[in-house]
């Protein structure tokens, strides 16, 4: 097995997942990867009406364009990813992209570039750059699907008349199912009795699915395109309530999940920790008085199988705790530390680095994914304690 993240990819590539059955489903095979060429456009349509480029659907469509740009799925065709994918066959590229880059028209445009020897290069990629775009989710053989009409909530065929021949309207769309193809691994992937990505089941089990709250629900508030995750301070800290306690005995950091629909953080790729030091007089750090609690599913590959060392994440509504004795400076700073690409950080980039030439185009783009995945971590609630 290849050590890399992308050892996980690779062994869930065909994984469909059935969509509910009900009034207006999307069809049969809607997410069946990989995606089906999208074949020949009606010839009375426009070249904006043709085309795939979210550029192009942001020419009618600019608010949905500029939320997307902001978002990972805009950045899925990532330096990471793509220092990856030049190490790998067509097919095993092809099980990458299907989550990555899903359509057909992605995975040729990449292998072009790759066949002209500029697979690395974005601005020779094609399409293949836009990463999860528009047209992975939206458009199957020249078809737009979407949600219900926003206003009146009708779902079904909607007049032909419009730009792009209309549009055909489900309520799958509004629905956790959606986000599953990519978001959830199947259960016989298990480790220790959990995939790697577990999402789905999750937040089936959390009260914010009891409650009627679906992934769009946070993720895309007002059905808008921005899908902030673990990289967003202020998404993580929507999802959590920090405490502060002093007491005679004590300093306390009680930290509680109260806003995410799904074990936090849900991936195993980000580690999260709880962090507090002692003060001296003039609130200067004491050495040695560092207490750390780590938050995170910390996963490894011993001998080409995955492991489980421990998990020690926050389901819905659990607290974590973090206790300081009280130095003779009468004072503590706590903080949540957070690294949303921990893994890749510390155990797949320095791994695959290790096995490219120095100056390969793979190198020198897992360099640069690694030098981000450290620029990625933030510090949430930083607070100076005092004894009472
Ligand atoms: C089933 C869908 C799926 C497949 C298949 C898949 N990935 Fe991913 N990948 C994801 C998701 C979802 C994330 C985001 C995880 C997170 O939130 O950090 C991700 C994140 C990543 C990242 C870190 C973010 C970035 O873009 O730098 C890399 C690198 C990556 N994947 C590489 C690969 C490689 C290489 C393969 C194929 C061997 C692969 N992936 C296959 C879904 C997938
Ligand atoms: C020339 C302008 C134009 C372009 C280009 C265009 N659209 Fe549209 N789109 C429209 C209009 C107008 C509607 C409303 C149709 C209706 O109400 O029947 C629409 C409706 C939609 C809907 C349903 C939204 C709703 O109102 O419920 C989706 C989803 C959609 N388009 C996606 C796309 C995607 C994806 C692309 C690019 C691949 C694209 N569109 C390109 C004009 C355009
Ligand atoms: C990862 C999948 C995904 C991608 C990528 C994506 N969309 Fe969507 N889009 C959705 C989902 C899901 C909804 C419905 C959200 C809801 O109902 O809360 C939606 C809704 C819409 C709507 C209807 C909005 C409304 O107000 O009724 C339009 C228009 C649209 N998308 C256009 C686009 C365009 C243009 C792009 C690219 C710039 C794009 N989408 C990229 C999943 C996606
Ligand atoms: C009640 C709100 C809520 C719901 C419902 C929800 N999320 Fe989240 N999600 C969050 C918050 C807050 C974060 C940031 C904290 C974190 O990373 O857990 C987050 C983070 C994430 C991340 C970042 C990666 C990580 O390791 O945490 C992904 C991916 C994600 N959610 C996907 C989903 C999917 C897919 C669903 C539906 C099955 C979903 N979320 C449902 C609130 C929600
Ligand atoms: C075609 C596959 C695909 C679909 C469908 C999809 N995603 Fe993603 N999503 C990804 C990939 C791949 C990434 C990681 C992008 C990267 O960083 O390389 C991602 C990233 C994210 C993140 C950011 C995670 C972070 O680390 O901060 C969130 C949140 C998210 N997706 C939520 C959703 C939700 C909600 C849906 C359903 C409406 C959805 N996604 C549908 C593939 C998908």
């Amino acid at each position: 097995m290849r050590y890399g993240i992308g050892a996980w990819g690779l062994a869930v590539a065909v994984a469909v997942f059935a969509l509910a059955s009900h009034a207006d489903p999307l069809p049969a095979g809607y997410w069946h990867q990989p995606l089906a060429p999208q074949g020949t456009a009606p010839s009375s349509w426009s070249e904006q009406e043709r085309s795939l480029k979210p550029e192009d659907c942001g020419l009618c469509h600019a608010d949905k364009l500029a939320e997307w740009r902001t978002s990972l799925h805009a950045k899925a065709f990532s330096p990471g990813l793509v220092g990856q994918l030049l190490s790998l066959d067509v097919e095993e590229a092809r099980s990458c992209m299907n989550c990555h880059a899903p359509l057909a028209e992605q995975m040729a445009a990449f292998e072009a570039a790759r066949a002209r020897g500029k697979g690395h290069v974005p601005w020779e990629q094609g399409l293949a750059a836009a990463g999860n775009s528009c047209g992975g989710c939206h458009v199957r053989e020249h078809r737009r699907f979407g949600p219900s009409q926003r206003d009146s909530g009708q779902a079904g065929v909607g007049s032909p008349d419009a730009p792009h021949g209309g549009v055909i309207r489900s309520t799958d769309f509004e629905k956790s199912d959606f986000c599953a193809v990519c978001h959830q691994f199947p259960q016989d992937q298990a480790i220790n009795g959990k995939p790697l990505e577990n999402t789905v089941v999750e937040w089936r089990a959390s009260p914010a699915a009891a409650e009627g709250k679906t992934c769009q629900s946070c993720h895309m508030p007002g059905r808008r395109h921005l899908w902030r995750g673990i990289h967003d301070p202020d998404m993580v800290r929507s999802g959590l309530t920090a405490e502060f306690i002093a007491d005679s005995r004590r300093a306390r950091f009680r930290l509680t999940s109260t806003g995410v629909g799904h074990a936090f953080p849900t991936y195993v790729t980000p580690k999260v920790v709880m962090a507090g030091v002692a003060l001296d007089a003039a609130g200067r750090p004491v050495a040695g008085t560092m207490r750390r609690h780590v938050i995170q599913r910390r996963v490894e590959v011993v001998n080409g199988e995955w492991v489980e060392r421990f998990d020690t994440r926050l389901s819905p509504g659990e607290t974590a705790v973090l206790d300081m004795p009280w130095p003779a400076g009468g004072r503590v700073r706590f903080w949540l530390e957070v690294h949303p690409d921990d893994f890749y950080d510390h155990d797949v980039y320095d791994g695959l680095l290790a096995g490219l030439p120095g100056k390969s185009p793979a190198a020198r783009l897992i360099a640069e994914a690694d030098a981000q995945a450290g620029r990625n971590r933030f510090r949430l609630f930083e607070t100076l304690v005092s004894r009472p």
